[in-house]
């Protein structure tokens, strides 16, 4: 679903994706993971076993850079601040119910990197986890990720990714997939530093003409051959 802020797709187009189809019968709401901890660090968390305010770096230590708190969707005062940060950085304009459409189903897999500063929302990460297809899989959905110009390449963007990652396998994930432009270089190669591997190009996919990738990471080990 999610692209650079160049690229246009039509909402009829957005309904190409079978992960934008509203679908979801609530089954993702029974998250597990508790995403109320903080998470503070100034150099960016490197994985989600990092989830211990404990443990991470604090405000002052050598690297000068403003300090980063990770923190769980919680409520609509979060909205705007997301809403901003998406609209400078991607291209949909997502209506209102599109936000609530996630949100309110699947608040526990959508997160937040801020500005403690600023208090400013400066990387958005935000997901759904529904059953999938005849196999009746668990299938999680990054719907968007969004990291602020300024804030980029200093890991805030694989962090939201991580801790999304955990909450839905957490809550059950057999898989996680999601859509980007083909020549989304940035994208593509965070998400395989993830594991996540090249699933299908999908043709025209954006109204600019542009194909897309779906990326997909396998997150149960695989069922050995039968002896
Ligand atoms: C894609 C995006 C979220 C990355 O956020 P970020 O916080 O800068 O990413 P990170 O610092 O965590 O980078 C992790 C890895 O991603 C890759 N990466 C990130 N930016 C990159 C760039 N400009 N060029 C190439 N690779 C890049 C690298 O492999 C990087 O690992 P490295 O630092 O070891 O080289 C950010 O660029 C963004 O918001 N882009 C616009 C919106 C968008 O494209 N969203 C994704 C749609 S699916």
């Amino acid at each position: 679903m999610t692209k650079p802020k160049a690229k246009k797709k039509s909402k009829s187009e957005e309904s190409k994706s079978d992960d934008l189809k509203g679908k979801g019968t609530g089954k993702g709401n029974t998250t597990a993971i508790a995403t109320t901890t903080t998470i503070t660090t100034t150099t960016s968390a490197k994985s989600s076993s990092e989830k211990d305010k404990a443990t991470a770096p604090t405000a002052n230590d050598s690297t000068g850079l403003p300090p980063i708190d990770y923190i769980g969707y919680e409520s609509e005062h979060q909205l705007q601040g997301m809403i901003s940060l998406i609209e400078n950085d991607l291209s949909e304009p997502y209506s209102i119910y599109t936000y609530r459409y996630f949100l309110h189903q699947w608040p526990k897999l959508s997160f937040l990197a801020m500005d403690r500063e600023k208090d400013k929302c400066v990387g958005v990460i935000v997901c759904r986890l529904d059953i999938h297809g005849s196999a009746r899989s668990n299938r999680g959905y990054i719907a968007m990720l969004a990291v602020s110009k300024e804030y980029r390449k200093r890991r805030i963007g694989s962090t939201l990714v991580l801790m999304a990652i955990e909450a839905m396998k957490q809550a059950g994930a057999d898989e996680i997939v999601l859509e980007t432009e083909y020549t989304n270089q940035s994208a593509i190669a965070l998400y395989q530093q993830m594991g996540f591997i090249k699933d299908k190009r999908l043709y025209r996919y954006y109204l600019n003409g542009v194909d897309a990738f779906r990326l997909k990471l396998f997150c149960k080990p695989e069922i050995g051959p039968i002896s």
